[in-house]
């Protein structure tokens, strides 16, 4: 049985590609293995969301040609976002490369690789001599309705949570970013086949699923009529809520534009909508805001979370945010750094601005040095861990409400365990008896980000 390798950089949209690759080779016979030294198939899925993101996965794949060595026959390819938007030049920076397959292709990356691996296995029973170079396949082509591609799941896995795929790509024009060059048009999946989906999901044991889009808010706008006022977004959840064995339904990212109150709304009537969301602010600077091609004003966004806080008062919130945009003065930076101490988010993912190929922000003038990206990006992080040090200490002694995933990476005698507001908090307890149950924690310890607490369950 030959064996696979996927190593996956970028987005759960990423990982959730991967999951797809790697069941359709469990189909096909393959074994999917964390030891890249077995594998006869390697395959890395790629990022294109900042430099730092590419050179990791180019130099993953430049180390693992050793494997060669030993296994000759070994098939590389590359998926995903720098797939796409590299294409053919990855064979020139990747000589041992066999494979480049875009985001619209992930349901043929096994076809391929397989077809590759078959043919070289045969030849080598021929000739032992034979060289394996030649073989190169590179599909970025685009491809009417792929987003219902991405829809099934590996089966031998007791992980109570699970993504799901709602819609792919991008409409909008943000200056800094390379997504609607890599993931193409906005594509929704019709409700029935998502909430088909998540029933077979739940049917496994699955209990809690977030909903993954690029702006997952603009679910189905072009495609699917709104309901009642609703949109196609607000209606899919509410198809999602009603399955049973469901018990937590959680989304990322949506974008301001398209928030509006059917959504806000949503959380007031749908109690299995967990009360966290990943709202992507950007900037705190309307300046900024605008050169970012973002068309919403900070105003707009601070009312969309008002508006979230009063519909479920335990509502947590966590952002990304760019430092070091072209032409950011200090007073731009204030602005953003005060928006954070007034929204006080729960956590923030703080990223210096990388110029992008193909992106106009790459072209303007005023590009900051790394050392000016670096120390807003410090002094930034400093405001934002001293927050949501704070929120995570006054949990200490409070009763949550937690879903049990599993054995703690970090530590495998533990189990990892998840409130409704994305804090991980860490227990000691059976897992045959606590994963895959929501029931209530005792937190009694925090040290900083990682809360402890004691399952409160007979
Ligand atoms: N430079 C830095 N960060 C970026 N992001 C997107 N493009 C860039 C870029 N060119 C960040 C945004 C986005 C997150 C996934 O990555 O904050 O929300
Ligand atoms: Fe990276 Fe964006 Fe592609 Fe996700 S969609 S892998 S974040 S470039």
């Amino acid at each position: 049985m030959p064996n696979v390798f996927i190593k996956t950089y970028g987005c759960q949209m990423n990982q959730r590609d991967s999951e797809q690759v790697a069941r359709m080779f469990t189909e096909g016979g393959y074994t999917v293995t964390n030891d890249e030294f077995e594998a006869d198939a390697i395959l890395v899925n790629t990022c294109s969301v900042r430099d730092q993101a590419e050179q990791k996965a180019l130099g993953k794949m430049g180390s693992m040609v050793r494997h060669r060595q030993k296994r000759p026959h070994v098939v590389y390819g590359f998926m995903g976002c720098m797939a796409q938007s590299r294409g053919q030049e990855l064979f020139q920076n990747v000589p041992h490369l066999d494979v480049v397959v875009g985001t619209q292709k992930y349901h043929k990356v096994f076809e391929y690789v397989d077809g590759i691996l078959q043919n070289r296995l045969e030849r080598r029973m021929d000739d032992l001599k034979l060289t394996y170079k030649g073989d190169h396949i590179c599909d970025v082509e685009e491809e009417k309705d792929s987003q219902n591609t991405i829809k099934d799941h590996v089966n031998n896995t007791t992980d109570p949570t699970a993504f799901v795929s709602i819609m792919q790509g991008c409409n909008m024009k943000c200056s800094y970013c390379i997504v609607p060059d890599t993931r193409g048009r906005e594509r929704g999946r019709p409700i029935a086949e998502i909430v088909e989906e998540c029933k077979t999901l739940a049917s496994r044991g699955v209990k809690e699923v977030t909903l993954l889009g690029q702006i997952v808010n603009l679910y189905g706008r072009t495609e699917f009529p709104k309901v009642d006022g609703k949109s196609p977004f607000v209606q899919l959840l509410e198809a999602v809520h009603e399955i049973e064995g469901i018990d937590r339904i959680r989304f990322t990212s949506p974008h301001p534009i398209g928030y509006r109150d059917d959504l806000v709304e949503a959380f007031t009537y749908l109690p299995k909508l967990c009360s966290h969301i990943h709202f992507p602010m950007q900037s705190g600077s309307d300046k900024i805001l605008k050169a970012m091609r973002r068309p919403y004003k900070n105003e707009k966004f601070v009312e969309i979370i008002k508006k979230m806080k009063a519909a479920r008062p335990d509502m947590a919130i966590t952002t990304d945010i760019i430092v070091g945009f072209p032409g950011e003065t200090e007073e731009d930076f204030m602005d953003t750094l005060n928006t954070v101490k007034e929204l006080e988010f729960d956590n923030c993912f703080v990223f210096r601005y990388s110029q992008r190929r193909n992106t106009p922000a790459a072209e303007m003038l005023e590009q900051h040095t790394e050392k000016t990206k670096e120390d807003r990006n410090q002094r930034l992080l400093a405001v934002v861990n001293e927050i949501a040090q704070r929120k995570n200490h006054a949990l200490i002694g409070t009763v949550q409400e937690v879903l049990c995933t599993g054995p703690s990476k970090n530590n495998p005698n533990t189990l990892n365990s998840r409130t409704p507001q994305n804090k991980i908090v860490i227990l000691e307890g059976n897992p045959d008896r606590l994963v895959g149950k929501v029931f209530k924690a005792k937190i009694t310890e925090c040290t900083g980000f990682t809360l402890y607490g004691t399952p409160l369950i007979d």
